[in-house]
């Protein structure tokens, strides 16, 4: 059962694929959603294609300090962020032996990092609001379970965000979530054309976890809203 109450949900990632999905998904369930873009114009272009109460901020998470400095901005105009969704990522090919250590430090940096910084600046209020949910867009090619069989660099950053995800639920309370998910293989950039699901179907957990009811899990991971080994 999803809580009804009108929440404020920020996505990374917002302007495409799967992370338009989840907003799309989201502002149709009625919440207000900050469509979060590094190209602010992207943003606004996907967020003029929605119907509901969408609002375009930029975030970029290739930089910390750039990235906290637009958190600051956003929190000014609108401090009571109830979910935050780390959708953003990316996927670099090549084995641990051949990858360059920029594309190396660029995965660990977007896909790990930042959602570990958004965390760090969006979590204190929620724990004293007594409300939050977070949901961490992982895959089954940073799953140990599955074989991390992934390309290096993706597959041990999403492995460290699943790790991220179960420390953290540890020290949270109960009021405040967090579950990593795996939406399958989905037809994005990143997926590309032959992949087996469409973005909603892709997004549907994550919309799933990012508005748990009171006594939904946490520090899970979890695929087709069922859990999944780590
Ligand atoms: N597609 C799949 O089959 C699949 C499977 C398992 C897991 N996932 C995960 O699901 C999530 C969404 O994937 P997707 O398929 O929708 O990917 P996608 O189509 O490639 O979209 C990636 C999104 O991340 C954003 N992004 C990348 N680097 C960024 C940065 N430095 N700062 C801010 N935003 C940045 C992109 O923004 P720009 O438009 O500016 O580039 C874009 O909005 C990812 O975490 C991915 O690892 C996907």
């Amino acid at each position: 059962m999803i809580d009804q109450q009108i929440k404020t949900a920020l996505v990374t990632g917002g302007n495409r694929g799967i992370g338009l999905a989840i907003v799309q998904g989201l502002a149709k369930l009625g919440h207000k959603v900050l469509l979060g873009s590094r190209r602010l114009s992207a943003g606004r272009e996907a967020a003029s294609t929605i119907a509901g109460d969408v609002i375009p901020v930029e975030l970029d998470l290739s930089d910390r300090l750039t990235l906290k400095s637009q958190v600051h901005a956003i929190l000014e105009e609108y401090p009571k962020i109830d979910a935050l969704v780390n959708n953003a990522g990316i996927l670099e090919y090549g084995s641990l032996l051949e990858i360059d250590e920029e594309q190396f430090d660029k995965s660990t940096r977007v896909n790990f990092e930042a959602p570990f910084d958004l965390i760090r600046l969006l979590t204190p209020d929620m724990i004293q609001r007594g409300y939050g949910r977070i949901v961490n867009l992982s895959s089954g090619w940073g799953s140990f379970n599955e074989g991390l069989t992934g390309p290096s660099a993706y597959a041990v950053s999403k492995a460290a965000l699943n790790a991220l995800t179960l420390t953290l639920s540890q020290s949270l309370p109960q009021s405040v979530k967090v579950n990593s998910i795996c939406p399958g293989w989905v037809r994005t950039d990143m997926g590309g054309a032959g992949a087996s699901r469409s973005p909603e179907k892709g997004a549907e957990t994550a919309i799933w976890l990012a508005t748990l009811p009171d006594d939904g899990p946490s520090g899970g991971f979890f695929r087709d809203k069922r859990l999944i080994g780590w």
